[in-house]
């Protein structure tokens, strides 16, 4: 899909939100989530902005602000809200089925998270263009495109760091949003990167472009380089944590 991607500059939009009108270079002057959802009163949807307000402590404590997107109008997303409030506990899934068995199931009568983070409103359609948040091949029932569930993490220079861009059909696991927030916070910091399924105190690896004398004065924890049969000491892993 043509449009913004990791690299480029967000463009430094007014938009209209649950929080009223924002500058969008303005609000990302950190680490910024940026994440998009098909529309409105959607099952996966709500699930998805009641995960992000129940996470929101994990995102606080990074210094990472959540901004949400999608299509409809602000006083729909302000009732919208009600039913992603009420659906959603801060507490653990094992917990939450006692609770739910005990009150009833799905009860819209309990507390749930707050939504705390800003909603825009793109009733237009306009933004989800600029920002490459299209959806090819889910339509309203106007026949009008919608949001794809696009998520961009923008770093306090305002440009794309990463982005995920998942169909309508499939709803993000904010455990990877954290995962990889801790993977870019960390490459920014050190010229390394995080290997496959990595996680936090997990060794990483140390970047390409490093040479070995460079690596011994950068990481004085010391490295090892993994002997492969090409002999060629590319993978070589240190730890940024301990
Ligand atoms: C949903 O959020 O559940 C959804 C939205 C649009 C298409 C399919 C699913």
């Amino acid at each position: 899909m043509p449009g913004l991607t990791i690299g480029d500059s967000v463009p430094n939009l007014e938009v209209e939100t649950t929080h009223g009108v924002i500058k969008l270079h303005d609000y990302i002057d950190t680490w910024t989530i940026l994440f998009s959802h098909p529309g409105d009163f959607t099952p996966v949807c709500t699930t998805e902005l009641g995960k992000m307000a129940a996470y929101a402590p994990e995102f606080a404590k990074r210094g990472v602000k959540l901004l949400g997107l999608s299509c409809d109008d602000v006083s729909s997303h302000a009732e919208w809200v009600k039913d992603i409030e009420a659906y959603t506990v801060r507490i653990s899934p094992s917990k939450r089925s006692l609770l739910i068995w005990v009150i009833g199931r799905y009860s819209v009568e309990h507390p749930g998270c707050k939504v705390t983070y800003p909603i825009i409103a793109d009733p237009k359609r306009e933004l989800i263009k600029i920002l490459n948040m299209v959806d090819p091949d889910e339509k309203d029932s106007s026949g009008h495109n919608v949001p794809s569930r696009a998520l961009h993490i923008v770093g306090a220079d305002k440009r794309i760091k990463l982005s995920f861009l998942y169909p309508a059909s499939t709803g993000r696991n904010m455990d990877e949003v954290v995962r990889v927030l801790d993977s870019l916070e960390r490459s920014s910091k050190n010229k390394i990167a995080t290997p496959a399924n990595w996680k936090p105190g997990e060794d990483v690896v140390i970047s390409p472009s490093v040479s070995d004398e460079e690596a011994k004065k950068l990481f004085p924890q010391g490295f090892k380089t993994v002997g492969l049969p090409s002999n060629k000491g590319y993978l070589r892993f240190t730890n940024v944590d301990h």
